[in-house]
């Protein structure tokens, strides 16, 4: 059997909190030790244009990611990490698969259409402040995954419409041109958790309620403390299963370490003390990668190369692919 082609990308827009490394970062990073694939990570930061028009945000998320990704362990000989925007033939074949998307489809995909109904909701024009860029993005996430013919997509819930769109429009061109493309499928992982943030909901950007990864240790210690509990004194039982500090110690503990902190809480552990214990666990977590963060970003030629390289191998196949691609369509030498 051949080998699975697993592809990922991760948008270059904001700074990697913790939910960020539970939900996607660390299953990623364990994944990258597989050699049984070949996997492609890579940074969308053509996506980032669609959302944020901050030139220096967007350049300096890309810098974090980048470090962040490279401080915590990945394996880039087993995978091709890259910028997004350092494969050109990427733009170009999202062109040939914009000529042939159908518009209805992309009329279907829910970022755009949460756009269109919250317009309507409010009684202003349906395409107010749509761009091009956000009705085409599943074209572009398209482009991003055909280019490698990938068949493994591991991505959140969200994102599961817009693989099988990508999907959809490989079949198509498939079908006029003859087979080019693999069909992807989007692998979400069910037994990956969720982090809650520091008042209770989803950490999430915007809900502006997250805990950077890399914060120096007095600011990660500030940031655990502001987690939101309840009132109940030290001595009186508390309710893991209802508890953030519990959820997020949960997704840094061993299943020993889990138990142990159940019973604390059964026996009534001050919010303060189970704060503390999980600043010290998360902090024996990350400390190594902390420094490797901290001098990586002290150094973006060192991330510059090796993001360079990855373009390098990326377009070892990419490039092979476009040519067929431009052939397939009738764009070729006339000599
Ligand atoms: N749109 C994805 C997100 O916001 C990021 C992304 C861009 C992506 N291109 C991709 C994910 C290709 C998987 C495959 O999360």
């Amino acid at each position: 059997m051949s080998k699975d082609v697993v592809l990922t990308g991760i948008t270059t827009t904001g700074t990697p909190h913790l939910g960020n490394y539970v939900g996607a970062i660390r299953p990623a990073i364990e994944a990258s030790q597989n050699t049984n694939n070949q996997a492609y990570y890579f940074l969308a930061d053509y996506h980032a244009l669609i959302k944020c028009q901050d030139p220096a945000l967007v350049h300096q998320s890309t810098k974090e990611i980048a470090a962040t990704w490279l401080a915590l362990g990945l394996n880039t000989d087993n995978v091709v990490f890259y910028r997004q925007s350092d494969v050109p033939e990427i733009p170009e074949l999202m062109w040939f698969l914009t000529c042939l998307a159908a518009k209805g489809l992309m009329n279907r995909a829910h970022a755009y259409k949460a756009a269109v109904d919250a317009n309507e909701a409010e009684g202003e024009d349906s395409d107010k402040a749509v761009t091009m860029g956000l009705f085409s993005y599943p074209v572009l996430m398209a482009a991003d995954i055909l280019m490698f013919n990938a068949t493994k997509v591991p991505v959140g819930k969200d994102q599961i419409q817009h693989v099988e769109m990508a999907r959809d429009i490989a079949q198509r061109f498939n079908h006029i041109y003859g087979e080019h493309f693999a069909l992807p499928e989007a692998v979400v992982d069910e037994q990956v958790a969720v982090l809650q943030g520091l008042d209770g909901r989803k950490m999430s950007k915007s809900y502006n309620n997250t805990i950077p990864l890399f914060l120096p240790e007095k600011k990660l210690q500030k940031h655990i403390n502001k987690i939101k509990t309840n009132l109940l004194e030290p001595g009186e039982p508390k309710d893991a299963d209802t508890s953030t500090v519990f959820q997020i110690w949960q997704a840094f503990a061993t299943d020993e370490q889990t138990a142990e902190m159940r019973r604390e809480f059964e026996n009534g552990i001050a919010w303060g003390e189970a704060k503390k214990r999980l600043f010290a666990l998360i902090n024996d977590e990350l400390k190594e990668a902390r420094e490797r963060y901290n001098e990586l970003m002290e150094n973006g030629p060192e991330i510059e190369r090796i993001l360079l390289e990855g373009a390098e191998k990326a377009r070892a196949s990419s490039s092979v692919l476009l040519k067929d691609l431009r052939k397939a369509v009738g764009i070729y030498s006339l000599a």
